[in-house]
């Protein structure tokens, strides 16, 4: 895929991110890709291939037994994989005072796998597993042992374990959604980086920066469905944008 942005435009973006203090990412699947993991709803996304309503929380509590079956084959890869240089040049645009906060759609883990600190995840992580009956909570890896297939049981009471990460239809974690919303206000530069933006409350975080003042970029393979808001858009690989952001970042501060 060619990149298709100006120098001059990934050079104003640097220097806007240089000049304010509070600059925020929103991530999705898209700065994961370079790591391994398919996104939803580009090309080769998971959405091509699995129907999302089987991950709407009443169909997952109909048929828990094919919805693990699906989880393991599509989302688990997301699991035990490593950061791409996407996650490190967020991670270091941190260090450098630069970036107060990542807000992530992705369940991987990969932002702090790569040194970020202040993430937010708002779907969840792949990490836990929790009992959908006495609500006890468990080691995801622990959890994909007690299954050969279907939905793995809980040890204490018999009831059906659920990944704890967000499906269609459950609410959002609600400090984390809190905290969102209150870095969008506060953002200066609040860059959207390989999300389609396709999902809410998510999507709606660009939208609250922008009309707090914030400068909307939008780094993305594809078209987003906000892009119509965007003063800039970069279209582009993130794995390859951001380091050349940060290149240039790096240029203006020191
Ligand atoms: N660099 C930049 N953009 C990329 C790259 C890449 N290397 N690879 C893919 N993309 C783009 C795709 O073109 C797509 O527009 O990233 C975007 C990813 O969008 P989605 O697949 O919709 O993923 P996301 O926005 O994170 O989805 C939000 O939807 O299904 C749910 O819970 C799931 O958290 C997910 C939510």
């Amino acid at each position: 895929m060619a990149v298709d942005f100006t120098t001059d435009e990934l050079d104003e973006v640097a220097s806007l991110i240089a000049r304010s203090s509070c600059n925020v990412a929103l991530t999705g699947a898209g700065v994961s890709t370079a790591s391994g993991i398919p996104d939803f709803r580009g090309p080769q996304g998971v959405w091509r291939r699995v129907d999302p309503e089987k991950f709407e929380i009443s169909y997952f509590y109909n048929n828990p037994d094919e919805v693990w079956d699906l989880f393991v084959k599509y989302l688990l890869p997301a699991f035990n994989v490593k950061p791409n240089p996407a996650h490190y040049a967020l991670a270091e645009m941190e260090r450098l005072g630069k970036l107060c906060a990542v807000i992530t759609q992705n369940v991987d883990r990969l932002h702090q796998a790569a040194g970020s600190k202040n993430v937010v995840e708002l779907h969840g992580a792949l990490e836990y597993a929790v009992c959908t009956n006495c609500g006890s909570k468990y080691a995801l890896a622990e959890a994909l042992k007690w299954r050969k297939s279907g939905a793995p049981r809980c040890p204490k009471c018999g009831g059906v374990i659920k990944p704890d990460v967000v499906f269609f239809g459950e609410p959002l974690p609600q400090d984390a959604l809190r905290e969102a919303f209150m870095l969008a206000e506060m953002a200066e530069v609040f860059m959207a980086i390989g999300t389609s933006l396709a999902v809410y409350p998510a999507n709606q975080l660009p939208l609250v920066a922008k009309k707090r003042g914030a400068k909307l970029v939008i780094i993305n393979a594809d078209e987003t469905y906000y892009d119509f808001f965007a003063d800039y858009i970069i279209r582009g690989k993130a794995e390859e944008v951001l380091p050349k952001l940060l290149d240039r970042l790096r240029g203006m501060l020191f």
